[in-house]
């Protein structure tokens, strides 16, 4: 009815937030797996709740990549830069997606929808330690990797584990080990079987999964019902200040699986 479409759903949020085991909740109308505009209400919905939450002066964000971000990129405001300076930085590396769904291209966009800031980290995927080492050191990278451990904010997307790995091109023996560890969702680079524990990770640099504990606002902006088995894994390893984003379908059939 009207009064629910008005105030969101705030028992249903609650009940999640519970099973989680997480803080926050908040659920978008509709499924995104058929409406790609709810995506960019979840992007309206992250205006408000940074603009709300956002403590005045200098932030930090620091954003992941994927079609979840790219939309929710698009909704972002100046409202968010009143009293605020705030820039963008991609929070880990990984050029490798297609460029428009890179991190790099999200913080740009999200910093000219805001009159924000953006940094750029221009790492490859995929390469060996010894590549990046010396890497950490550049004059274009160092100061970039400092600003991601200085974030305040960070948002991100949660993904199916296969999609992920296909979407990246990850070598087939990945693939393989991935299948015989049941891995079922990817976020920040790290792989998760059903029960949150990390089967593979993507040897990138940035931000790194622990470090989520000591950051304030954490925001996982998921959504559709295909992406509840995969919410349901990471959510094993989310902070507990972590705000989650998403849609009735996703809330629903989460809910209906406990
Ligand atoms: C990737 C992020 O770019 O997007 C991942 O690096 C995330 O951490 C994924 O899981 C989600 O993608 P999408 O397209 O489903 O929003």
């Amino acid at each position: 009815g009207i009064m629910s479409s008005l105030m969101g759903f705030p028992q249903k949020e609650k009940r999640l937030s519970k099973l989680l085991g997480i803080d926050h909740v908040l659920i978008v109308s509709g499924n995104s797996d058929q409406q790609p505009q709810v995506l960019h209400r979840l992007g309206q919905l992250l205006n408000s709740t940074l603009s709300m939450l956002l403590p005045d002066g200098r932030n930090v964000i620091a954003a992941m990549g994927g079609t979840t971000m790219a939309a929710v990129a698009q909704e972002l405001t100046p409202v968010l830069s009143k009293d605020r300076q705030l820039l963008f930085v991609p929070a880990r590396g990984g050029v490798g997606e297609r460029v428009d769904i890179q991190a790099n291209a999200i913080c740009s966009q999200m910093a000219q929808n805001t009159g924000g800031e953006h940094r750029s980290l221009y790492v490859p995927e995929n390469v060996s330690e010894q590549t990046y080492e010396p890497l950490l050191k550049e004059p274009s990278i160092k100061p970039v990797l400092d600003l991601i451990a200085s974030a305040n904010v960070v948002v991100h997307s949660i993904g199916g584990a296969m999609t992920m790995a296909s979407r990246r091109h990850m070598p087939t023996e990945v693939v393989t080990k991935l299948q015989q560890d049941h891995a079922v969702a990817e976020a920040f680079g790290y792989f998760f079987d059903e029960d949150g524990q990390v089967v593979y990770k993507i040897p990138r640099i940035g931000l790194q999964i622990l470090d989520l504990t000591e950051i304030p606002y954490v925001f996982a902006i998921a959504a559709g019902a295909n992406k509840a088995k995969a919410v349901q894994a990471y959510m094993h390893n989310a902070p507990h200040q972590t705000w989650f984003i998403t849609d009735e379908a996703a809330a629903n059939s989460l809910l209906k699986g406990a």
